[in-house]
């Protein structure tokens, strides 16, 4: 298996369940390859689609797992993942791919695994751009849109947390921007359990529990002891421009065809404990 992007923190997760189930694995970093013992590295940028081709030559994958992060940038995100796209094409290996709900307006509020993206931000067209391509380019690929990922206290959201309330940050947590955040653990099992399968097309791996993130900030501050009165609260709709508002990906569709449970973040975050 090669993980693009498996310096990350999606990627790291993916690679230590990949490597504890038996896989051979390899990996791509930009800045900096992570610590994983038995890991193969190759530094590659997505900008480079020489560089993407060479390093499929060498490692020689069964599977290519996307979960390179390239924010709005579209070189990355959408050229990037088109050039991914097309080598993996010509090696004839699996490829599964990881989206966002930020392909989504946020206009219909829930959204199924066939909804169309009608993103309104930079870097959900960009997400947007990426999903034809593999679709089209890799008709047997895997598509799997998330949300906000949270866990182990490595996820930006958790970093934020710590910093607002340290005060070496400054900022808000929006009130009014709802999402459905889903743990690491469960998007790295559910990446996992779809690289094994044959499935293709979309999937979304999301939490149940809608939340703003104000909300899942209180949570994470409330379960690292943290006082949550610092958390400042803010408005995403004063932005300009605002993004998507109000996005929820509704999983059944995916739950009826994978076996990992995907949590909501009141379960994994402590907030269900009496
Ligand atoms: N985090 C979330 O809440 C969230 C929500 C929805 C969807 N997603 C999606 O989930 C995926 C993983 O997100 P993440 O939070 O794990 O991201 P991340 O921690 O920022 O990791 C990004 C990874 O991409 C690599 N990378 C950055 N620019 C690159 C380039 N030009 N060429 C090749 N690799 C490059 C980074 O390498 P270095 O670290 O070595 O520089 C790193 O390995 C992304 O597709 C993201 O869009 C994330």
């Amino acid at each position: 298996m090669l993980v693009v992007g498996g310096s990350g923190f999606l990627g790291r997760e993916v690679l230590r369940r990949a490597v504890a189930a038996g896989w051979d694995a390899a990996a791509t970093y930009l800045t900096r390859p992570a610590d994983l013992p038995s890991v193969t590295w190759y530094r590659a940028d997505l900008r480079d689609p020489g560089r993407v081709a060479q390093v499929l030559d060498r490692a020689r994958p069964a599977a290519v797992i996307n979960a390179a992060g390239g924010h709005a940038d579209w070189a990355v995100t959408a050229d990037g993942a088109v050039q991914l796209a097309l080598a993996v094409a010509r090696a004839g290996c699996r490829l599964v791919h990881v989206s966002s709900d930020a392909v989504f307006s946020g206009a219909a509020v829930h959204y199924r695994e066939d909804a169309l993206p009608d993103p309104v931000s930079r870097y959900g067209a960009a997400k947007a751009a990426a999903e034809t391509a593999v679709r089209v380019g890799v008709p047997g690929a895997a598509v799997v849109r998330t949300s906000l990922i949270v866990g182990h206290g490595r996820s930006a959201h958790e970093r934020a947390v710590h910093a607002l309330v340290a005060g070496t940050r400054t900022g808000v947590l929006f009130t009014d921007d709802v999402r459905c955040p889903v743990h690491v653990d469960d998007l790295a099992s559910v990446l996992l359990e779809i690289t094994e399968s044959d499935g293709s097309g979309v999937f979304h791996a999301a939490g149940p529990d809608p939340m703003n993130r104000h909300e899942l900030g209180v949570l994470i501050a409330r379960r690292d002891g943290l006082d949550p009165a610092r958390l400042p609260p803010g408005l995403r709709s004063d932005v300009d421009p605002p993004g998507g508002l109000d996005i929820r990906l509704v999983t059944d569709a995916t739950r009826a065809r994978v076996r990992t449970r995907l949590r909501g973040a009141r379960e994994f975050l402590g907030a269900d404990a009496p």
